[in-house]
């Protein structure tokens, strides 16, 4: 595997007040993370509530700068976001006084190359795709808030940025929706060669989505384990992958990677009650 992205030994800390003095505390979020994402690859992070995912995501995405450790693209230092990586949060993160297409269209802009009327196609292409062709002229405020999470995935994919680095992105989704939009992604992705990190806390979305999935503990926050995910996806959309046998042990040895480090920090601490 040649890897596009690499992290090793990453340390991120925040400058916290205490509960009963307000001094101000280093708090260290994560450390001696080492993580490699492979040039195509579709790689799910999965992990409990405050592990550190989104700081893992905004690393990657050089909306921060790690306190110490290195974090390359290709080789070089990332220094800052870039255009060849695109990131969609768990938050809508919509221009309100611009439509959905007009949100699209604004990325495209952004990248150039592109005529308006070309823009609007595409928006229009991938408004669709989303399933949100009529909803094209509708401001932010029209929308629900599954909507707009569909229109900041369609304005992400529109303009096919060479690495997509996803927060939770189907959170906020009901379940019909968020299985249809999985599929659509897994498409999307075969068909683009775009890498993917995929950060979720939902072990079945990591394991449905991710060529390998990376469990992350915490305390401080760190890949545990990578698990190779070797499942036939390309007939996803036909067949329920989710009921097979192959599915529910991939979950299962997920579920008992997370449960472990769970019932460990757990004792600990009875320990040092
Ligand atoms: N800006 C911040 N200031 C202080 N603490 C933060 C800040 N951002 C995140 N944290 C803390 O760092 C840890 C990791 O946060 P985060 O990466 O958001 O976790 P996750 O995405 O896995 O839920 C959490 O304990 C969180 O409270
Ligand atoms: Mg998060």
């Amino acid at each position: 595997m040649s890897s596009r992205i690499a992290l090793s030994g990453v340390r991120h800390t925040f400058w916290v007040r205490g509960d009963h003095d307000k001094q101000l505390r280093e708090f260290v979020a994560l450390d001696g993370l080492d993580l490699e994402v492979g040039a195509g690859e579709f790689l799910t992070v999965v992990g409990p509530s405050g592990c550190g995912k989104s700081t893992v995501l905004d690393l990657i995405a050089g909306l921060a700068t790690p306190r110490a450790g290195r974090l390359t693209i290709d080789g070089r230092p990332i220094s800052g976001p870039g255009l060849d990586r695109s990131v969609v949060f768990q938050q809508y993160t919509l221009l309100p006084w611009r439509t959905a297409s007009a949100n699209v269209e604004f990325a495209l802009e952004a990248k150039g190359g592109l005529s308006k009327s070309q823009r609007r196609e595409v928006a229009r292409e991938y408004l669709e795709l989303v399933g949100l062709a009529e909803f094209a002229n509708r401001y932010p405020h029209e929308l629900s808030g599954g909507m707009k999470q569909r229109v900041a995935i369609a304005r992400s994919l529109s303009y096919q940025p060479e690495v997509l680095l996803m927060d939770e992105p189907f959170g906020a989704l009901d379940a019909q929706t968020r299985e249809r939009l999985q599929e659509e992604l897994l498409a999307i992705w075969a068909r683009t060669g775009t890498t993917v990190v995929f950060i979720t806390h939902d072990i079945e979305e990591a394991v449905f989505l991710g060529q390998r999935v990376a469990v992350m503990s915490a305390r401080p926050g760190r890949i545990r384990q990578v698990v190779d995910v070797d499942l036939d996806r390309s007939s996803a959309q036909e067949s329920d992958l989710r009921a097979t046998p192959e599915f529910a042990r991939y979950r299962h040895e997920i579920w008992s990677l997370l449960r472990e480090q769970h019932t460990t920090t757990h004792s600990k601490e009875l320990a040092h009650a």
